[in-house]
C-alpha cells in the first residue's frame, strides 16, 4: 500500500504532562517539523533533527514564523444554541425558559439541524477547534444531522441526544422512548468512523428519578460511551435540586446515585461543587468542564480552580455556547485566567493551552489520540499566528519567554489568529 507522508515546519507546542503538577511538562520546539503520515503523527521534534526523515520529493509547508499546535478540544457546547447565543437574561432559569427552549425545539426539522450543524462545524474550524463535546436536542434527527455532517467531513466529534421528561415545556419532552432512542443512536454512530456517543441527560431537574435510573443503567451497558451533563452551575439551580432530591448528600451526589459517574463523564460548570464533591470526582475518574465566558455572562459564578486541583480532579475547559460567548477556545482561556485571579489563584497560558488539548484528551480518557503530537496520534493541528492583528504582532514583537507568547495569544487572541486547521491530516480551515 502507498503511503501519504505530509510535512509542516513551524514553532511546535504540545503536552505529555499537567504544568500545575510537574515543571517538564511539554515540547517546545521552536524551528520545529511535524511529520503526518496517512492522517497520523509520524514525528514532531527539531527541523535540524527530523529534517532527513523527509522521503525524496516531500517538502515541508512552510509555516515559520506561526506556532502548530494540537487542535483544541472543547468539551461542553450546545450546537442548537449557534443562533441564540449572546442572547440577554438574568440568570440561567430564566435564559433557559425564554430563549433556550423555544430555539430547541427548530430541531425537530431535520433540515433546520442539518444547515445548523453545517454552520457550527464551520465556527468550531475557524476557532481551532478539532474536537468537541457536543449536545443536540431532545430530537433523534438532530443527532443524525449533526452526525452526518461532522462524519462527511471526518471530523473527531462527540455528541448526544437530550435526555429530559420534566420540568420542561411539553415540545420538548421525551415521552417514554428516551433513553432507548439514546440506546438506538449509540449503536448506530457510537465508534462510526470518528464519532463518538455521549449520554446526554440535560441535568437533573429536567429527568424524573425513573430516566435518571434508566439513564445509569444505559451508562452502565454501553461503558465506553461518555457520559454529559450540567452540574452546580446556578444557585437557584442548587437549591431546587436540593428540594427535589432531599436525600442526596449534593447536586453531584444525584449523579453518583444514578451510576452517572465514571470515566468519560463530563460535568459541565461545577461552580459550587465542595471538597467532599471534588473528591468524588477525582475518585471516579470524572471530569469537569469549566465554561468561563458563560459563567461570567450568566452570572452562575467563578470556578474555583485551587479547589478542584487540590483534589487533584481532571479538569478541561468548554465555551458552553449558546450561554457561552464566544466558540474561540483563545477567548475561553482569556476568561478562564480572569476568573482564577478573582478566587485568589494563577493561571498559567502553558497550562490553559494544556487545558484545551491534552488535559482535555486525559478528561475524556482518549490520550494517545487525539490532544498531543505522540506518535500515532491523529493528525488534527492547528497553525497559530501570533501577528494575526496589529495590536498582536506588536506585544509579540517583544517576547522574553514562552509563557509570554502563550499568554499573548490567549489574552488578545480569537479566530483571527487561526492561520490555518488540520484534521486527520486535512486541511478544513485557512485564512
Ligand atoms: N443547564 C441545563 N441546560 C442548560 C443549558 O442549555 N445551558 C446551560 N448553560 N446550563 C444548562
Ligand atoms: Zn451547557
Amino acid at each position: 500500500a502507498t503511503t501519504t507522508m505530509q510535512a509542516y515546519r513551524a514553532s511546535l507546542l504540545h503536552f505529555h504532562a499537567d504544568p500545575a503538577f510537574n515543571d517538564d511538562a511539554h515540547a517546545w520546539h521552536e524551528d520545529g517539523l511535524l511529520l503526518i503520515e496517512d492522517g497520523r503523527v509520524k514525528a514532531a521534534g527539531d527541523y535540524a533533527k527530523l529534517a532527513c526523515m523527509l522521503p525524496d520529493g516531500v517538502t515541508p509547508v512552510d509555516y515559520r514564523g506561526m506556532v502548530i499546535t494540537p487542535g483544541f478540544i472543547d468539551t461542553h457546547l450546545h450546537f442548537p444554541q449557534t443562533d441564540m447565543i449572546a442572547s440577554p437574561s438574568p440568570g440561567l432559569l430564566p435564559w433557559l425558559e425564554t430563549y433556550t427552549f423555544p430555539t430547541e425545539r427548530r430541531f425537530e426539522d431535520p433540515a433546520h439541524a442539518r444547515s445548523t450543524a453545517e454552520f457550527f462545524l464551520d465556527e468550531l474550524l475557524r476557532c481551532g477547534t478539532t474536537t468537541a463535546v457536543v449536545y443536540c436536542t431532545v430530537h433523534p434527527q438532530s443527532v443524525d444531522a449533526f452526525f452526518e455532517v461532522s462524519e462527511a467531513r471526518n471530523l473527531r466529534m462527540v455528541a448526544g441526544k437530550v435526555l429530559m421528561d420534566r420540568h420542561c415545556p411539553d415540545f420538548l419532552r421525551d415521552v417514554e422512548g428516551g433513553v432507548g432512542d439514546s440506546a438506538a443512536l449509540i449503536e448506530k454512530w457510537h465508534k462510526r468512523g470518528r464519532q463518538l456517543y455521549a449520554i446526554t441527560p440535560r441535568f437533573a431537574p429536567t429527568s424524573t428519578d425513573a430516566q435518571l435510573h434508566a439513564t445509569g443503567e444505559l451508562a452502565a451497558a454501553y461503558p465506553d460511551t461518555f457520559i454529559q451533563t450540567h452540574v452546580s452551575e446556578n444557585k437557584d439551580e442548587c437549591k431546587w435540586v436540593g428540594e427535589l432530591h432531599p436525600q442526596a448528600r449534593s447536586y453531584l451526589d444525584v449523579y453518583e446515585r444514578f451510576g452517572l459517574m465514571r470515566p468519560r463523564a463530563l460535568f459541565g460548570h461545577c461552580i459550587w461543587l465542595d471538597d467532599d464533591d471534588f473528591a468524588r470526582m477525582a475518585h471516579t475518574g470524572s471530569a469537569a468542564a469549566v465554561c468561563p465566558t458563560s459563567n461570567l455572562f450568566l452570572g452562575s459564578g467563578l470556578f474555583d480552580f485551587e479547589r478542584a486541583d487540590r483534589a487533584g480532579a481532571l479538569l478541561s475547559l468548554g465555551t458552553d455556547v449558546g450561554a457561552g460567548t464566544s466558540f474561540s477556545m483563545l477567548q475561553t482561556m482569556n476568561e478562564a485566567y480572569k476568573v482564577a485571579r478573582l478566587k485568589g489563584s494563577y493561571l498559567k497560558a502553558e497550562r490553559m493551552f494544556y487545558l484545551a488539548t491534552l488535559g482535555a484528551a486525559r478528561a475524556m480518557g482518549l490520550e494517545g489520540t487525539i490532544g498531543s503530537f505522540a506518535p500515532g496520534a491523529e493528525a488534527d493541528f492547528i497553525v497559530l499566528d501570533p501577528k494575526a492583528t496589529p495590536l498582536m504582532a506588536r506585544r509579540t514583537a517583544q517576547l522574553a519567554s514562552l509563557e509570554e507568547l502563550l499568554f499573548a495569544l490567549a489574552l488578545l487572541g480569537d479566530d483571527r489568529s487561526i492561520k490555518a486547521t488540520y484534521s486527520n491530516g486535512k486541511q478544513v480551515h485557512a485564512r
